[in-house]
Formats: C-alpha cells, structure tokens, sequence
C-alpha cells in the first residue's frame, strides 16, 4: 500500500465549508476550478458536528460536503475528525483531558486537547473512524485517509494517572524487571532505587524536571516518556487504522509536522502507508531547513515520495508575528517540495475563515472571495502549471549517493543534557551540515540510525551523541570501502540508556575517527574561539587566501590526534595549536571529525574537501541560492536568490513547464524565485522507474 493514484501533482488543500454559509459553496467551486485544485481534505474538525451526543452520529453534513464534492469531480481525503474533542465528551469522561507538564489537569478547551491513554478518548475516537469508514468506504471521490491531526501539537506528552498506568505498563514490557530498569537509568545515584513499579511517576515539573523538558534530574525516565509517549500516540493512530481496515483499503496517513521534536517519526512511519506533513517555516529565509524537513519525511518511507499536506498560501496567524509570502513564494516552496519528492501539495486552507483564532490566517480565498487578489492568482497560476506538468515527476525517486543520519534518540539525549552546553541545538547542528551540501546540490537522504548505508558514498552524522544498533560497525564499513563518513562533536557520547562509554571519546567511534577526546571546553555563544584552516574550498570560484580564519562556537573537543591529521586549528585560548576538525584515512575511504560547532564558511570548506573525491555536486553549486535537485531522469532548478542568474546547461532535455527544448551549452535565466523542471535526454539511469 503506497500513495493514492494520480494523473498529476495533488493540489488544493483543508475545505471546511461547514463553517461558512451554503451560499458561498457555489463560488468556492468556481473558483477550484479557475485554480485546479482537485484533491480536498475534508472534515477534520467536524466531530462535534458529526456525534452531537454519545449515541448519535449525524452525517448529514458530511454527507453533503462529500457528495458535493464528488459531483464537482473532485477527490477527497477524508479526515477521522478526531484531532478536537466535542464539549459533550470532555465534560461527561473528564480523564479525556490532557494534564501538562506544570501538573495542571485541564478543561474543556482547544484542540489536540486529548489524553492519548484515555480508555474514553481512545474507545470512542476509534468507534468514530470505524463508522466514517464504514460509511464513506466505497464513496467514488475519497481517496485516502487522514487520521487524527499533528499529532503532539499543543505540548505533546500528558501527565495524568492513567499516563503513569500506562508508563509503567511500557516500562514493564521494556525492561522486565524493575532491576533492569534501575541499572539503566541509573539510580543508585541521589538514592533512587525503585522497589516497586508503583512507586514510578511521569517526569514532569513536579518530579525530576527542575526547569524545563529539557532540565531533568535522571535523563533515563525523561527520554522513556518520550519513547512511551511516541509509543502510545502510535496506539490511538493503530487503533483508528485498524477501525478503517475493517472496512476500508485505501491509502493511510496523518499530518506530521517536520522536524518536531516530541514525537519519534522513525517509530512512527511503518505505520503509514504513505508520509505527509504540514510544511510552516518559521521565516522567509529558511529554504536550506524546509530542504532538510522535506528530505526528512521522505526518509520516512525509505524513499517514497511523501504528501505536503499543509502550507499556508500567504500568512500564519499564531506567531506573534504573521508575514505574508512575498510575491512568487508560494510557487517557489511549492516547487521545493516537489523538488524533494513532493507527490502532492495541499494549503491549510482553501476558504479563509470567519471566526476564532484563525480569522486571520492565509487562504487561497480570502473573506471576500474574490479571484482577482494576488494569492489567488498566484495560486491559479501555480494549479495551471502542475496541470501542464501532469504526472511525469509523480513517483520518481531522488538518486541520492549522500545521505545525513537524523535520530530523535540523539535529539532527545543531547538536548537534556547537563554540560557542557545548554546552547546546544540538535537540528541546528544537523542544519549546519546539511546547508553546505543542500547548496553544493547533493543529492541526500535523510535516513534513519537503522537504515542500510550500503549504497552511499557520504554518510553525515552530526552530532550523533547516542549510538545505537550497530551503527559503528556499518559506518566503520562506509569508510573502508572507500566512502566518506563525517562526524560532529557530541557524537559518540553514550549508549542507549544515556550512559556515557567508559572509554575515551568519541566511544566506539574513536577507531574510525582516529582521535582521542580527554576534555570538551564550553563557552557562551557570543564567546567564540578563532580557528583556521588550511583547506581551500573546492566550489568557491576564487578561493579565499590561506590560511583561512574562521570561529568555532558553544563546545570545543580537544582533540589528540592518533592516526588522524588535523584540517583546521584551533588559534586562541590554553589550546591554541590543537586540531579543531580532523581527517582520518580507513581503508580505502576516510572519516572526518569535526570539534566544535564550526562557522558557516569553514563548515562548507571542510565538508566541500570531505566530499569532493565523489563527484556528487551539482554543476551548478557555486551559483548562489540556486537550488538544484534531481527526482529520476527529472531536474529541478530552483532560484531563492534576489538576483536573476543566468546558467549554461552541461545537459540536453525538455523544460516541461515551458515546452522549450534545451541543449546542451544553451543558457537558460531564472528570475529571482523562478523554477525550472527539466526532463533530460540523456544518461537515463535505473531511477527513472517510477515507484
Ligand atoms: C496546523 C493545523 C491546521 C491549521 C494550521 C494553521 O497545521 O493542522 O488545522 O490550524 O496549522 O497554520
Ligand atoms: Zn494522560
């Protein structure tokens, strides 16, 4: 089971007419038409409309919404509707509510507002999905499922006693006996020793957090509730699943939100039969970051195109402050996403709304419903030119020979960490490696700890602070077959249980490296320590003068070396003359090692060296802010520079959105947010098989 079938790229988006006048239904239906849009997802919040009380379900409207849609010839993905409680449920079972990390046991309010552990919210939430499916099964316009809704939003975890029950429960399960469970999360430290599995309590405010998520006194609990905590939405989301497979085949999923960090997405994608997420950048200047999440979730699926289920054609309206997408943005992202392996992508939402907190977020109609305002007809345009593309990118594969190890364990683990450095971001160390190869255009997956990494040259993983399964051994082999593999500080820090190796560091991984760590000094972030490098970047037209200065920031692992030679130097402070990033020969291939959180020049001068024996960049690497990404035979340019470049093509193929065919040595200029899809002539290669 993969992806619904499609003729072309899936566009349109969240239709809630339930909360507008009938009258407008007629001109919402005009206007899809006038801008393609042929997939709606429909009824996501609509429980409390749908069951009214406990023993009547009311379809009417539901019905009518569908119905509609199907004979205005459009597809439909059909929510479960069980993202927001109705009042009724929430005040007859009070367990439903959430309890949050302060402790407090909430009201009625909001959305994503449910105890997952609650026998109440999962018994009727699955008796729910059952009846839509049943009711909607066989309905010619739905085409898949959606399931619940960002799940984890608004906080995540709850804290309640049937959480505690259900913790202890999983804890049972993972450790057996309540020895185990003490030695890994070791606690013979500060008198901690359970003797009974009642005595165990949610990690929260008023147990061993003292500050925040990230501030615990036993890193072993906190990251257990986070994998209990996974583990248990992955229950409520299997259990409206399997009330749908009672009844229904079609394509499942549920909207992810990108690099999130409370819920393990790796646990979580067996379970989807296709991946989708809701794509909301926190500002304009975030392409390298919306790159990593789109090659995140396609990573879910080992590959797969995946769904972008949600954008916003023009402003949030949570965030303090809600821009609108400039002029052209909306194609540009839209045309990113695809570029990543995109099947689909779909706004939050089609008609704004006139009421609540989101009166004021974007839509592609806004409350006048006019066609002729700037977004609409940005939208229109963008809708006109997936429909001339029709299907040729759908289900093509992105030919990566590089790929990034992205692992919520070692997410989780650094972040509550005490020491050496509470600035310490996880995704900004994974973003900081991933921008020089998303601007060298490197084809990349982004993987799981677990996956294969037979088949890439580059294996990246940055800060990879926890290991786990064998992956010292496979990224060992990388190397020793003559690939490359590139490591960051933090890595190589502690095992599954967060215990730290007693060994020297980087742990296991000091072999491949070929270094020794005894101290790892820390600063504050407008404290950095100068450096230098003797390296020249590969892919800068004119190279900077050597040696080159740069900073290393927050950590600084000093390095002896044993076996390895030294890239850049650390030039201030009682270590000045010692390694800040190492090379290593193994085998046929190499591993480097970088000891602090490196400046962005310095960053993409080391990883250029690192990669630059494997002849994986785009020709067009040194063209700044020219995206560049190939799907199979299929290439993607994409311009998020301010200025026009003008690019001499090293291949001949069809530009599928102009019609224009282009030869090798011809120019072709990208405006500022212009895209090009290319079909090339030539080089056909085994990925042009659609999955
Ligand atoms: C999320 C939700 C939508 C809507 C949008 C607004 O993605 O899934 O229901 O609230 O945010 O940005
Ligand atoms: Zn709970």
């Amino acid at each position: 089971m993969t992806l619904p079938p499609a003729s072309s790229i899936r566009y349109g988006g969240d239709y809630n007419p339930e909360q507008w006048p009938t009258e407008t239904w007629d001109d919402d239906y005009a206007a899809f038409n006038a801008a393609h849009i042929n997939t709606l997802t429909i009824g996501v919040f609509m429980w409390s409309l749908i069951q009214p009380d406990e023993t009547t379900y009311d379809f009417d409207a539901l019905d009518t919404i569908v119905n509609r849609a199907h004979t205005e010839g459009r597809q439909v993905v059909l929510a479960t509707a069980t993202a927001a409680v109705p009042p009724w449920l929430a005040t007859t079972y009070p367990d439903v509510n959430r309890v949050d990390f302060e402790g407090r046991h909430h009201n009625y309010g909001q959305r994503h507002n449910a105890c997952h552990s609650s026998p109440n919210y999962r018994r009727l939430a699955t008796k729910l999905a059952g009846r839509i499916a049943q009711r909607y099964a066989n309905h010619p316009a739905v085409i898949a499922w959606h399931i619940n809704n960002e799940y984890g939003g608004y906080g995540g975890a709850c804290y309640c006693d049937t959480c505690a029950q259900e913790f202890r429960t999983w804890l049972t399960h993972t450790y057996g006996t309540l020895d185990a469970l003490n030695d890994a999360w070791y606690t013979t430290f500060w008198s901690h020793r359970y003797t009974s599995w009642d005595q165990i309590v949610p990690p929260n405010i008023l147990s061993e957090h003292w500050k925040s998520p990230n501030h615990t006194a036993f890193q072993g609990i906190t990251l257990d509730y986070y994998r209990f905590t996974t583990d248990n939405m992955i229950r409520t989301f299997t259990e409206e699943k399997d009330a749908i497979r009672a009844h229904s085949d079609l394509p499942i999923t549920t909207n992810f939100m990108g690099l999130y960090k409370p819920l393990d997405y790796h646990r979580w994608a067996p379970h989807l039969d296709f991946a989708s997420w809701d794509n909301y950048p926190p500002d304009e200047h975030s392409a390298n970051r919306m790159a990593l999440a789109h090659d995140t979730m396609r990573g879910l699926k080992d590959g797969q195109p995946f769904w972008v289920m949600e954008q916003t054609p023009s402003t949030t309206a949570s965030r303090d402050v809600n821009p609108v997408k400039k002029p052209g943005i909306l194609s540009l992202w839209s045309w990113q996403a695809i570029a990543h392996g995109a099947d689909a992508v779909l706004y939050f939402q089609m008609r704004q709304n006139r009421g609540a907190c989101e009166k004021y977020h974007g839509a592609v109609l806004n409350h006048s419903g006019r066609l002729d305002t700037r977004v609409f007809t940005e939208a229109a345009t963008l809708g006109h030119d997936l429909a001339t593309l029709g299907d040729y990118t759908l289900g093509l594969r992105t030919p990566a020979r590089a790929a990034i190890i992205l692992d919520w364990d070692s997410w989780w683990a650094l972040e509550m960490s005490d020491g050496p450095n509470r600035h310490l971001s996880y995704i900004d160390t994974v973003l900081r490696l991933y921008t020089p190869l998303w601007e060298a255009g490197v084809p990349l997956d982004v993987i799981p700890i677990t996956a294969p990494l037979d088949t890439y040259d580059v294996v990246v993983a940055p800060a990879l602070h926890m290991l786990t399964t064998d992956i010292t051994q496979r990224l060992t082999d990388v190397a020793h077959r003559g690939g490359t593999v590139i490591t960051t500080v933090m890595s190589g820090r502690v095992d599954t249980n967060d215990h730290a190796f007693l060994d020297i560091t980087p742990g296991p991984l000091a072999p491949l490296f070929g270094i020794r760590i005894d101290e790892t000094d820390a600063r504050h972030p407008n404290d950095p320590i100068t450096l230098t490098t003797h390296l020249t970047n590969p892919l800068t037209p004119h190279p900077a003068s050597t040696p080159a200065a740069g900073t290393g920031h927050l950590v600084y692992d000093i390095i002896q070396l044993d076996g390895a030679e030294p890239v850049a130097t650390y030039t201030g402070d009682w270590f000045t003359g010692t390694p800040a990033a190492t090379r290593h020969n193994v085998g046929a291939g190499d591993a480097w090692y970088i000891g602090t959180i490196l400046d962005e020049t310095t960053m993409a001068t080391i990883v250029h060296n690192a990669i630059a024996r494997h002849h994986i960049t785009s020709p067009f690497a040194a063209t700044p802010g020219m995206e560049h990404t190939s799907r199979g035979h299929i290439d993607f340019l994409l311009n998020h520079h301010h200025t026009a470049h003008t690019l001499t093509l090293p291949f001949s193929g069809t530009n599928l959105l102009t019609g224009d065919t282009l030869t090798e040595g011809d120019s072709i200029t990208l405006n500022p947010t212009e895209v090009a899809v290319i079909a090339r002539h030539h080089n056909h290669t085994p990925e042009d098989t659609p999955s």
